[in-house]
């Protein structure tokens, strides 16, 4: 029988799980009723007063841990680097002192009494957790942490990288808005714009990603978002954060930036002159492939009401234990991105040199046609790796066929080295004529390089590029 058994039915007691305002649901406050008007006593008739029994100690007495999180205004972060904040934002520690970050897994957060909760409802949550549609714990520690890493005053998590781009888009345009968006963008992102946003009235003008002069030609009186990744998925290809940035700015327009390939361990796009940056948190922010996960990031006057309006209204959270996973994650970005970038530059010098391939992409090579761009605007050339086998698809599934150590999957981002045959699987839905303009060949293969040693990498590869 557990306590809340015992004492309603033997002392008539409701017990009521409470959050204190301001403070975190793991500051668990158990509180006790009166229900039938008898005395609030523990088992053995001594008076609880308010405290409650666990053990031999009583909750009231376990010392009140001050909050010391790091939120993105705390003046604290000033000077702090990217792998401290990585580990030491976003942190509210519970009255029980936990070192590791909690995980709140409850759908919803109680009330001491009615008037509360119709405040609650009625006049705005201001700041208290309702129902983790709107707010959860967790995932507002994974925000906090994230913002502090990508420089951002704000952060609503999602449950995917889409789920991030169909709600900023929700939230803020409307019918009769112009949309500029690059060629070279993700395939669902492409169907999201074509087939949905579209439905509903967002006109929609596809540009080359690395020629700003086409960004330009194509605003319109009605522009209002420009939307790149940068690099590019798959081709690798880099945009000037920067130069778009103006343009859309001079348009009346904002800039929307996926930061998935870079994170912002390699590339902090709100510094360079971005508005917006949407994550798929399923990438290098999880780093291990276990969950899905996007967020939203910018200035609290653009993003915050807009988007939290639409995450209560339409739903599209991301879960606390997704969270939680993700603030894990986040704590080694830094290492984990130097570590792939650093195989992923090894392969690709190897890759260039190999007799059965045709071109390689990677933006750290000095072959690649954004090259010093790439340097100037990220740290590192990244972890992802593209390039075309001679022979067309035959040659690149043979490749791929070969492999006995790579992960034949769609997923990037991942300890595990990842391969992907782009036209046929992330693109293979994409109209030809879009994906032939985008440059997804038919010999095109996606490594998304992982932290195993680069030479077992290499050897798997060399087979079917040999045969
Ligand atoms: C660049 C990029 N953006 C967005 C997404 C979508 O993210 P999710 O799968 O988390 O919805 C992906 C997925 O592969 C991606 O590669």
């Amino acid at each position: 029988m557990n306590v809340a058994t015992y004492l309603r039915r033997f002392v008539g007691l409701a017990v009521v799980h409470s959050v204190q305002p301001g403070q975190l649901a793991g500051a668990i406050q158990i509180q006790l009723r009166r229900t039938r008007g008898l005395r609030i006593c523990d088992p053995f008739g001594l008076p609880l007063d308010g405290s409650f029994h666990f053990g031999n100690r009583k909750m009231a007495d376990q010392p009140s841990q001050p909050s010391r999180a790091l939120a993105p205004s705390d003046d604290g972060l000033a000077g702090l680097h990217l792998d401290t904040l990585a580990v030491r934002t976003g942190i509210h520690r519970s009255q029980f002192a936990e070192h590791s970050e909690a995980m709140y897994l409850t759908s919803s957060f109680v009330f001491d009494n009615a008037q509360q909760a119709a405040d609650a409802f009625q006049k705005g949550t201001d700041g208290r957790n309702v129902y983790s549609r709107f707010t959860n714990p967790t995932v507002t520690a994974f925000e906090e942490r994230l913002a502090a890493l990508e420089g951002a005053e704000c952060c609503v998590a999602t449950a995917s990288g889409m789920s991030a781009i169909l709600a900023i888009t929700m939230a803020l345009f409307k019918a009769g808005d112009h949309v500029v968006i690059s060629q070279g963008v993700f395939g669902s992102t492409v169907q999201l714009f074509t087939n949905f946003f579209e439905k509903f009235g967002v006109e929609v003008t596809f540009v080359p990603p690395t020629e700003p002069a086409a960004w330009q030609r194509a605003v319109k009186p009605s522009t209002r978002m420009f939307f790149v990744e940068t690099p590019s998925n798959p081709l690798t290809e880099v945009s000037d954060i920067g130069a778009l940035s103006e343009i859309a700015h001079r348009a009346g327009a904002v800039l929307i930036v996926d930061n998935c390939f870079c994170s912002p361990a390699l590339q902090r796009p709100l510094e360079l002159g971005a508005d917006i940056i949407i994550h798929s948190a399923t990438k290098y922010l999880d780093g291990q492939g276990r969950v899905l996960g996007g967020a939203v990031l910018g200035s609290r006057a653009l993003i915050h009401a807009p988007m939290l309006q639409f995450m209560r209204n339409a739903g599209p959270t991301m879960s606390a234990f997704n969270a939680w996973v993700c603030l894990k994650g986040l704590e080694t970005l830094g290492i984990r991105m130097e570590a792939h970038s650093a195989r992923a530059a090894a392969l690709a010098t190897w890759l260039e040199r190999h007799p059965r391939v045709a071109r390689v992409l990677y933006p750290g090579l000095a072959s690649h046609p954004q090259h010093a761009l790439a340097m100037r605007q990220q740290k590192t050339g990244g972890g992802v790796v593209s390039f075309e086998v001679k022979g067309g698809r035959e040659a690149a599934w043979r490749v791929i066929d070969s492999t006995r150590l790579l992960s034949i999957t769609g997923n990037l981002g991942d300890v595990k080295t990842t391969i992907t045959h782009p036209a046929t699987t992330t693109h293979g839905r994409i109209p030809q004529a879009v994906r032939d303009a985008a440059g997804v060949t038919e010999g095109l293969i996606r490594i998304a390089v992982g932290l195993e040693a680069v030479e077992d990498i290499q050897n798997d590869l060399a087979r079917g590029l040999s045969g």
